[in-house]
């Protein structure tokens, strides 16, 4: 039976994969930070000697993109140090790792999809540690899978939560809609990756759901699946300034799972109408 380790599993990411690899024959360590802090090297060697996975599957991460440019160095450990401690202990193994990545470890200034074939170039302390992630897995492990996503929600905090909540106390939502990139479902991304494991496509790999859209054309499609009444009004990146630069345009294309496996991601609003269907909040 192929015993896999989960880290970061109480995410949205983690939590979503438990549930699909529930019922199937694999032993899972689902582990999160006060079990397994990945930024500890001696503790993710011990913890991974000890338990011998057949593979790593990496969903800790420090998400919160624009406290990262504060929390320069926390950003380094998790997001890049973590994924080096979990690669290299897997190699001595001779386990398989899957590291999750995103969409912001490019700069998002161009107007055409991006592939795994397009140069990464990050702006922000979130995109760049990422990257030194991706970068150290690849390098210390080649039996490797780099899975790239984006503009993620699923079982913990995220967008389309937010914009229920806000709604509950604002008749009007300006939101913007200058940035264009493509929600995705933890449920499309957790299919790809154990569709990934099981037909060992090792590779650096694109996955978000098809189509494309601002956040004002996904926050007005939330409120007409949940038939929630709020004047959404789009607005610039200018009228918000983040501490983190936001890509204008990250179209992930989901190029190399077209040319192997197949792309088995649904679009996005078909994605987003069972996420809502099933929401309880
Ligand atoms: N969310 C998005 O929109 C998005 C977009 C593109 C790519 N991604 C990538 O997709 C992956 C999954 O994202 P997600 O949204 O599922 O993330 P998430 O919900 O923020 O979950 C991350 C998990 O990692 C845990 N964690 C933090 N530091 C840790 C450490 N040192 N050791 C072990 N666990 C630690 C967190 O615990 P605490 O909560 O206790 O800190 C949390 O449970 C990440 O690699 C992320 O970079 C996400």
């Amino acid at each position: 039976m192929v015993k896999i380790l989960i880290t970061g599993a109480n995410g949205q990411l983690g939590r979503e994969l438990q549930k699909q690899y529930k019922g199937k024959d694999v032993e899972l360590i689902p582990t999160d930070v006060k079990d397994l802090d990945i930024t500890d090297v001696k503790a993710v060697n011990k913890f991974v000697t000890e338990h011998k996975p057949d593979v790593i599957i990496n969903c800790a991460a420090h998400t919160q993109v624009d406290k990262c440019e504060e929390q320069i160095d926390l950003a380094y450990k998790i997001n890049a140090i973590g994924p080096k401690n979990l690669a290299s202990a897997a190699y001595n193994i001779e386990a398989e790792i899957v590291q999750v990545s995103t969409d912001y470890v490019f700069n998002g200034e161009g107007n055409t999809e991006l592939t795994e074939f397009d140069t990464p170039d990050p702006q922000t302390v979130y995109g760049r540690t990422k990257l030194d992630g991706e970068n150290f897995v690849k390098t210390l492990n080649p039996k490797h899978y780099i899975v790239r996503t984006a503009w993620l929600y699923g079982d913990g905090n995220n967008f389309v939560k937010t914009m229920i909540k806000l709604s509950e106390n604002h008749s009007e939502l300006k939101v913007v809609d200058d940035q264009v990139g493509t929600p995705t479902s933890t449920v499309d991304l957790a299919k790809v990756i154990i569709k990934l494991l099981d037909d060992k496509n090792y590779g650096l790999f694109h996955c978000t759901c098809k189509g494309v859209c601002t956040w004002y054309d996904f926050a007005k499609e939330i409120f007409r699946l949940k038939n929630i009444d709020v004047n959404v009004i789009p607005c610039t990146t200018e009228e918000f300034p983040r501490p983190a630069k936001r890509p204008k345009y990250s179209v992930l294309r989901n190029y190399m799972l077209e040319l192997t496996t197949g792309d088995i991601t649904k679009q996005w609003q078909e994605s987003l109408k069972d996420y809502i269907e099933d929401l309880h909040m």
